[in-house]
């Protein structure tokens, strides 16, 4: 079975394509290596002693993903490519909404063409909006986010849902991801995006590295256990082996199904922090500061559909998670 994987080059596109060639699939990455670096395609390689096909191109290229489609018989689509920067969509909202929605409606014409029906989409918790209790249910009706980036994933969950009413015989699955952290075990492949990371572990990374000077933790008076905001962070290779999981739900498979992909636990910023220093014997400097605009106080998943569904539960422990972050970013900060 050949995979497109859209973003594969990414964060958590690498890590999936790790786990697809290793579980004998073909692979091939469309990439523009936007937010990317292009030796992530040799990295997969050294890891797994496969090469995925791939191809710099950008999702909105329809004839680039003819030409994709028409060199590879290609049996179903993983589609991580996205911008997803959400302070960013606050100040570039067409830009996004051009983006994410073109790409995904690009690739679903041309999957059309060449008669491709499984589609696995990379959504995020971010749906659940702000006003839905938690722990999140994929069976929540009020589906809506709090940034043009968490729309972006909105919206393209319901063009998934409107194109499967269409065509039933169509496949979609709609991954709600919690918060990926951590690395792959070889060091090579990791969270390292460009710029003064805006996500907590990237951030705490380089603050180990000495690269930032201490954290500011967003708000100490939520009303949570310790005063900080939780969430549910998973490890990113069980969030990889998620997408194995639904590749292989979609094969035998019509239809559209949401389905979250976390732990089912809360964790606090503080907590993470301490178990970050726990697990590799130091110290991280940091202050309690501000609350961000837009943060909401505590939410994590019922993780339990995946595991009906799918068969699939997180295994990672926070201790590996923090592990494996901090073996990724020594190895890029040249420690
Ligand atoms: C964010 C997005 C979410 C997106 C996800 C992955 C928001 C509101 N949500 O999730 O839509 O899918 O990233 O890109 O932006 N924190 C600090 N100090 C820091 C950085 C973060 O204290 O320097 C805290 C935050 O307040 C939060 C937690 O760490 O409580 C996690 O933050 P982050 O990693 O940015 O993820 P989310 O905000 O949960």
């Amino acid at each position: 079975m050949n995979v497109l994987v859209t973003g594969g080059a990414g964060y958590i596109g690498s890590h999936t394509v790790v786990e697809l060639l290793n579980a004998g699939y073909g692979v091939v990455v469309v990439d523009d290596l936007s937010n990317a670096k292009a030796d992530v395609i040799d990295r997969i390689e050294t890891i797994t002693g496969k090469r995925p096909a791939f191809y710099e191109m950008d999702c909105k290229d329809k004839d680039g993903l003819r030409k994709v489609f028409s060199e590879h018989k290609i049996d179903a689509i993983i589609h991580f490519a996205a911008f997803k920067a959400v302070g960013e969509s606050v100040r570039k909202p067409l830009e996004y909404y051009r983006n994410n929605l073109d790409s995904a409606m690009t690739m679903l014409e041309v999957m059309e063409e060449f008669g491709c029906k499984k589609f696995v989409f990379s959504s995020s918790a971010t749906v659940y909006g702000p006003n839905n209790p938690h722990p999140y249910k994929e069976d929540m009706k009020a589906i809506e986010s709090s940034s043009p980036y968490g729309w972006t994933k909105v919206m393209i969950e319901r063009i998934l849902t409107d194109y499967v009413t269409a065509h039933p015989d169509f496949c979609a699955v709609l991954l709600r991801y919690f918060n990926p952290i951590g690395s792959h075990d070889s060091g090579l492949l990791g969270d390292d995006p460009n710029g003064i990371p805006n996500n907590l572990m990237p951030y705490i990374a380089r603050v180990a590295a000495g690269q930032l000077e201490k954290l500011t933790i967003f708000g100490g008076d939520y009303p949570t256990p310790d005063g900080t905001c939780q969430r549910d962070y998973l490890h990113v290779v069980d969030l990889a082996v998620g997408h194995l999981r639904a590749l292989e739900y979609a094969k035998d498979h019509e239809g559209v199904e949401a389905v979250n992909l976390g732990t089912g636990n809360g964790v606090s910023v503080l907590e993470l922090v301490h178990a970050f220093e726990k697990a590799n014997n130091m110290k991280l400097p940091y202050v309690i500061g501000p609350r961000r605009d837009g943060d909401l106080p505590a939410f994590w998943a019922d993780a339990e559909k995946a595991k009906k569904l799918f068969g699939w539960e997180a295994t990672h422990t926070v201790e590996d998670m923090c592990r494996s972050a901090w073996e990724f970013a020594k190895k890029s900060a040249g420690k």
